[in-house]
């Protein structure tokens, strides 16, 4: 419903699209929605004029169809990334045994969780501002840890992990100046920079996970379209059966790295 002219909304669209936020309406709407006074609003139109990202203004995301706290501070999760918790959940098997690593909001593995009959959860960072924010976010769902990728997990998890959702920082140094300023200067660096060809914490990842992985265990991890080759080789390298799955809808780009079925059965060839 278009907005009238002579509103209170309508002074917010106009700071709003003045400030160059492309869907002005609709945020206006939800900035209404959210303050509890006009000073409230004044200040939420304030920070989203200056550039903060709409999710960090509010304080939530909505993602999988559900709404996840998002701190100043840690990743948005992303639309895209909605179509690597649709593959997972079709992949888990019944009472699965979940892994959220690199794990940011924690938005990804409450959605698979609420989703999936995941017996157990654990997710973690490295940062401690998200591991804050998955707690609240995870709450009696499962357990959130923080520590460098594996490091903190319970050593129990060893060898039982069916689905391990990593998505991890892959945007290769050079680009990370490239980013919008939303992301670039919003969002911490370690949450976005990949390394040299972004695939830095993916190689550690893939490494280390069939070591974590339940035979037949599935590793989900995001790349970009012009990743996608060297990534397949990443899991292959690691002793994964890649598989490349493409959402042409949300732009998304999905590798699975499965492990064997059974110890003693062959790993994959190159
Ligand atoms: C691209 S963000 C994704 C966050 C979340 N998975 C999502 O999709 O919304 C990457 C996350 O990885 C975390 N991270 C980066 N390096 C890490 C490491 N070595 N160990 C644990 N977490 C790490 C960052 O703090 C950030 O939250």
């Amino acid at each position: 419903m278009p907005v009238h002219p002579s509103s209170p909304l309508s002074a917010t669209v106009l700071a709003l699209r003045r400030a160059g936020c492309v869907f002005a309406e609709d945020e206006a709407r939800l900035l209404h929605e959210t303050a509890a006074s006009a000073d409230e609003l004044s200040s939420l139109v304030e920070r989203r004029a200056a550039g903060l990202p709409l999710e960090h203004v509010l304080g939530w995301a909505d993602f999988h169809g559900r709404r996840f706290a998002v701190d100043p501070g840690v990743f948005v999760p992303r639309r895209r990334t909605e179509f690597l918790v649709a593959r997972a959940a079709a992949l888990a098997p019944r009472r699965s045994v979940v892994v959220d690593l690199c794990c940011g909001s924690g938005a990804l593995g409450a959605a698979l969780a609420a989703v999936s009959d995941a017996a157990e959860l654990h997710a973690c960072d490295v940062e401690p501002a998200a591991v804050r924010c998955a707690r609240r976010n995870i709450g009696d769902l499962g357990h959130v840890y923080e520590g460098d990728l594996f490091a903190p997990l319970p050593a129990t998890l060893r060898g039982r992990v069916d689905v391990l959702l990593a998505n991890v920082p892959y945007v290769p140094t050079d680009d990370v100046e490239l980013l919008p300023a939303e992301a670039r200067v919003h969002e911490p660096r370690v949450a976005l920079d990949g390394g040299g060809d972004g695939l830095d914490v993916m190689r550690r990842v893939a490494a280390e996970a069939p070591a974590w992985l339940a035979p037949g265990g599935s590793l989900l991890v995001e790349a970009s379209e012009r990743q996608r080759d060297t990534a397949v080789e990443v899991l292959r390298a690691a002793g994964l059966s890649p598989r490349v799955l493409v959402s042409e809808e949300l732009y998304a780009t999905v590798l699975v790295g499965t492990a064997a079925n059974s110890p003693s059965e062959d790993r994959p060839k190159r």
